[in-house]
């Protein structure tokens, strides 16, 4: 598989760094054009169980959500599943196959409701068309549950493309919706039941409170108001519930199924928002079809048996393309592979929206007291498409996290990753540079975010990791460049599909290069600016030898907090200083200038290209003469101590952030110092553990204290970072290392290796869950449940990374 790696990438660079290929612009529309179709439906509201929306399509776009509850008893309204909510306590949830350009299969199981649901979604091969079919069956047959599944499409209509283009026609199992999208022109909707029994032991309480039939109702709701589907649902229940108990009819106790279908008893006239609720008997299994058409398409879906054949189509492609890209012979090892990177994919959102953003608060270095962030203005709407942290907890764009979603998605479609990047990027600003480091667009966003996080200001940074990955990419095309082998040949075998056209076609990196560069230059300019440390006082001690331009600090942090650096609580100087210099804003500051200069490499600048080669050399510098301690053998942040002789002050922890210049790659090969970081990483007795790399030492003080958050637990984007390192510094023999060293740090490698896989897929195995980090004492996931976004790194742990060095 790596020789296959090699060889596609080879071919990147045999025309990137050859010679700059004029590209074709027929060509680069043609490629746009493939991504935009392919990318075009998917079920981008991630946030939800289930629920589909167009991506870039803005205006009155076709939205739609799956919604359900147990109908046999009057408290199941209340826990109406429809945001993805660790509160429903679902046994599990996500997806087992999936890639926005083909579909996927998810798997819902809900004890608590008695139900097990299988959610399966394909498209037609241009894209166009797209069809999902839902299975339901009890978990416990002998338990008499009454699921009612509840569907809501809505056109996000303005007044005059209502009523005219949302005409139905339907008999009992059977739903036809058409609708008009100014963007995407008509269509329509088919939902249509292949099995099951709706619920009929009780009588109906009215011709249209009868759950022996499916029910559909129609009315107007605002464009930004149907994301409140379930609050809509709920409250016309109520009322509808009301009037028939009102009606003094006494109510058969079969008949509750009945009593809880929606009505539309204020008589609205219908508009662009549809409920189509089913409740279904349990006494066997239920199946239907819902299949969006474009209208005239060539590529109709024109029945149920179609879309079985293309269902089929796309779990047996999904297979290849996996088998493809990753090369995993245990087959538990597999199947966890494959679901926690499909459920990575399947985080993939579109977001559109305003942000709410302070731009004039004043923060507060002078005591590093929490600042109220509270003279927000709303601003936008902007567009995003993204992957997230956790469709529960975290679904919205994160900064500091993409970069690592995109360093795992890269390894299985790189066209996609050059796609999420060019939507970050578009996000920068034009004036000043800056991204934000949290993207809650919109009030459904909103609607997930406690208030005090949902403003953003622009004098706040977060690590680069999305230039670490436009790094990575550009990396491994020069390096294999230089080695000798592949050959543009074999990597037409490999292809074998529509993905990763990029890599067929090189010019069109050099392409997105080209276009991204100005915005890239402004917000590198940005971050180096805004996070600039002062550093006339370590001039005095450190004289010539400090380049005073590269020294970088996280503006923001606060008494017990560093949010900005994205180690929340790990442990900084104290008390804070205004003149402390950060090691990790440092490490990652020359993480951006060595995509700065790449990009230049590819783009032929040569003059941009010594700039930046300049900059990243003195940063180099600068750690060693900023933060390496040579007593401790160790880097770590600085502060100034006016009543110490040496005025600089090394602020003494061993964990994560000491390991940085590592972990991103900044230390030269030939370092004498990687022998230290080996020494740390190896030491049982400070980072090395069972379960993985402890992000904080344990012989710190701060050790396990206070949230626990950063002060021990696991993380698997960093030990990942870590097993990276270690490949590269010791894989091709660490030449210029001792040889007590290298078998140190490849036995180092080995085992952290093992411990990593061993345990995620034990914590798997166990309870179907991915986490946010693990226990560093038990291995048991802590914090947030199902967290496939850069947890899912362990993909590449198990199918990329080598076995051992
Ligand atoms: C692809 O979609 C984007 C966003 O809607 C649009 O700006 C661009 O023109 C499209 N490209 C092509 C070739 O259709
Ligand atoms: C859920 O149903 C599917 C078939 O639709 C079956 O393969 C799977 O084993 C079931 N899962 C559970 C936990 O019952």
């Amino acid at each position: 598989m790596l020789l296959q790696i090699a060889s596609i990438l080879l071919s990147i660079c045999a025309t990137v760094f050859a010679d700059n290929a004029v590209l074709n612009s027929a060509e680069t529309e043609d490629y746009e054009r493939n991504m935009n179709q392919s990318l075009l439906w998917a079920p981008y509201r991630s946030n939800c169980y289930f629920g589909i929306r167009p991506r870039f399509v803005n205006e009155n776009p076709m939205m739609m959500g799956l919604m359900w509850f147990d109908s046999s008893s009057a408290e199941g309204v209340s826990q109406l599943r429809h945001f993805v909510d660790t509160g429903d306590k679902l046994d599990k949830y996500g997806y087992e196959l999936y890639d926005p350009r083909l579909g996927g299969r998810e798997v819902i199981i809900d004890s608590a409701n008695n139900l097990n649901l299988t959610i399966h979604f394909a498209k037609s091969r241009n894209g166009e068309n797209w069809g999902f079919r839902v299975s339901g069956r009890p978990l416990d047959s002998s338990k008499s549950k009454v699921p009612s599944l509840v569907m809501y499409f809505s056109q996000n209509g303005e007044k005059g493309h209502l009523n005219q283009d949302l005409t139905k026609r339907q008999d009992n199992h059977h739903t036809n919706l058409k609708g008009f999208s100014p963007e995407l022109g008509n269509y329509d909707i088919h939902i249509g039941d292949i099995s099951g029994n709706y619920y009929s032991r009780g009588p109906a309480l009215a011709q249209d409170a009868d759950s022996s039939k499916t029910s559909h109702i129609s009315f107007t709701v605002p464009g930004d108001q149907v994301w409140k589907a379930r609050d809509i649902f709920q409250s016309m229940l109520g009322e509808s519930v009301q009037q028939l108990l009102s009606s003094g009819n006494k109510m058969h106790p079969l008949s509750l199924p009945s009593a809880l279908i929606v009505r539309n008893i204020n008589n609205f006239p219908s508009g662009n928002f549809h409920f189509i609720q089913k409740t279904f008997d349990l006494d066997q299994p239920f199946e239907f079809d819902v299949i969006y058409n474009k209208k005239g398409s060539q590529q109709r879906i024109k029945s149920s048996d179609e879309l079985s054949t293309l269902i089929s189509w796309t779990v047996s492609e999904l297979e290849v393309r996996f088998n493809n890209k990753f090369d995993i012979e245990d087959l538990k090892l597999k199947v966890f592979a494959q679901e926690t990177l499909a459920n990575l994919m399947g985080g993939i959102g579109y977001f559109y929206g305003t942000q709410m953003v302070d731009r004039e608060t004043e923060l507060d270095e002078e005591h590093f007291e929490k600042i109220e962030l509270n003279r927000a203005g709303e601003e936008g709407p902007l567009q995003l498409f993204s992957s997230v942290p956790s469709r529960a907890f975290f679904p919205r764009g994160f900064y500091w996290d993409e970069g690592f979603h995109l360093l795992q998605m890269m390894e299985y479609d790189c066209d996609l990753v050059l796609e999420i990047l060019q939507s970050w990027f578009d996000l920068i600003e034009e004036e000043t540079g800056w991204v934000a480091r949290e993207l809650i667009l919109g009030n459904e966003a909103r609607s997930k975010v406690p208030q005090e996080f949902q403003i953003q200001n622009p004098n706040i940074a977060n690590p680069p990791t999305l230039l670490l990955c436009f790094s990575e990419l550009l990396t491994r095309a020069s390096d294999l460049q230089q080695s000798a082998y592949g050959s543009t040949e074999e990597f037409s075998t490999v292809a074998g599909s529509q993905t990763d056209e990029l890599l067929r076609r090189p010019e069109l990196l050099t392409s997105f290069a080209k276009k991204v560069y100005p915005n890239l230059l402004k917000h590198y300019t940005w971050w180096t600016d805004s996070q600039r440390g002062f550093t006339e006082e370590y001039m005095e001690i450190l004289g010539d030898s400090l380049h005073p331009e590269e020294a970088f600090r996280w503006v923001g942090r606060t008494f017990t907090h560093c949010l900005p650096s994205g180690l929340d609580d790990y442990p900084r100087s104290q008390p804070p200083d205004v003149a402390e210099l950060h090691l990790d804003a440092l490490a990652w500051a020359g993480v951006m200038t060595r995509s700065m200069k790449q990009i230049a490499k590819v783009l032929d600048m040569s003059e941009e290209y010594e700039k930046f080669a300049q900059i990243e050399q003195n940063i180099v510098e600068n750690l060693d003469t900023i933060h390496w301690s040579e007593e401790d053998h160790c880097y770590y942040d600085v502060t100034i101590d006016d009543d110490s002789d040496e005025m600089r002050e090394f602020v003494r922890h061993e964990g994560y952030v000491s390991l940085m210049p590592f972990a991103l790659k900044l230390e030269p090969k030939n370092s004498n110092k990687l022998q230290w970081f080996v020494e740390l990483m190896a030491d049982e007795g400070r980072l090395f553990g069972d379960y993985g790399i402890l992000s904080l030492s344990r012989k710190d003080e701060y050790f396990e204290t206070g949230e626990v958050y950063w002060r021990g637990p696991v993380w698997i984007n960093m030990n990942y970072l870590f097993l990276d390192s270690l490949a590269y510094y010791f894989e091709d023999g660490g030449d210029a290392q001792d040889t007590k060293t290298v078998e140190k740090a490849r036995q180092l490698y080995h085992d952290l290796r093992k411990n990593l896989i061993s345990n995620m897929h034990r914590v798997w195995a166990e309870d179907g869950y991915v986490y946010e980090n693990y226990n560093h004492n038990t291995g048991k996931g802590s914090g947030v449940q199902h967290f496939t976004g850069w947890s899912a790194l362990i993909v590449n742990i198990l199918g990329r990374l080598p076995e051992s060095l």
